[in-house]
């Protein structure tokens, strides 16, 4: 059985209870890599194989899970592994081999960037949608740039993006973004050498030109966090039509 395991942004605190109790009785843990806070590694029993993975390829990967997944083994991927995470493949190989997993969820660092500053994604009547997503690079993107940010009354997140500020800023300019919009980098969210830096789309590359790693670009109105109608949720009418609608049932 291979159990993926997020391990969470980056303070060891925040893998779930499940995540560390996996990783308790794990017999084989497979990390990926620098990002993985080292501290989770140290609740592994005596005799547990702990490898990373950072300089495998895919192949090596699989021959790994081959020769240990009959064990308890756990695949330790940072923040969630459903994101950006190359998790599909490895489940495919899974299944080919008749091999059983469980995924165990974990922060992402959208969730953790997002509580580093204090925000909410959804504010009501500016975005109730939230794109993860990154900027294309080397690697393909098939929503091309211009498309995401059509999206204007959206919350962006933007993954592996942290040196493609400027693709970012010209592509914003060219859809009429204003250059105030908001523009926010959350550097190594909830490490304890956490960085942030409060911008504007227009200024906001001055103030992160020298990060290279790990780091989140927030974009988009709702970083104002001024919503321009009421939510409905706390409402007294709201409630009362729901209470309403319980009792009904
Ligand atoms: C390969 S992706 C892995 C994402 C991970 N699976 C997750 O759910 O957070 C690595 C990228 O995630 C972002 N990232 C991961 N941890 C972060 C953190 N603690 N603070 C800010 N960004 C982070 C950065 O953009 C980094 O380049």
């Amino acid at each position: 059985m291979v159990k993926f395991v997020g391990a969470g942004p980056g303070d060891p605190d925040l893998i779930t209870v499940k995540g560390q109790k996996a990783l308790h009785e794990a017999d084989v843990v497979l990390y990926t890599g620098s990002l993985v806070p080292k501290e989770l590694l140290t609740w592994c029993k005596d005799g547990c194989i702990i490898e990373n993975s950072a300089d495998m390829d895919y192949e090596d990967i699989f021959t790994f899970i081959k020769e240990h997944g009959h064990k308890k083994f756990v695949r330790l991927h940072t923040g969630d592994s459903s994101i950006f995470s190359t998790t599909a493949k490895q489940v495919e190989f899974l299944r080919e081999e008749n091999i059983d997993f469980e995924v165990i969820p974990g922060v992402t660092a959208a969730f953790a960037a997002a509580a580093s500053v204090g925000i909410e994604y959804t504010i009501p009547g500016v975005s109730q949608t939230l794109i993860i997503s990154r900027v294309e690079g080397r690697t393909p993107n098939p929503e091309n740039l211009r498309q995401l940010l059509s999206n204007k009354n959206s919350s962006f997140a933007f993954y592996l993006s942290i040196t493609l500020i400027k693709k970012l800023r010209e592509t914003a300019y060219e859809l009429g973004y204003s250059k105030d919009t908001p523009c926010w980098v959350v550097e190594k969210a909830s490490w304890p050498e956490e960085m942030s830096y409060k911008g504007t789309i227009d200024d906001i590359q001055d103030q992160v030109s020298h990060i290279k790693g790990v780091a989140l670009i927030l974009f988009g109105d709702y970083l104002h966090q001024n919503a321009t109608v009421e939510s409905h949720l706390y409402a007294k009418t709201y409630k009362k039509e729901g209470e309403k609608t319980s009792k009904a049932l």
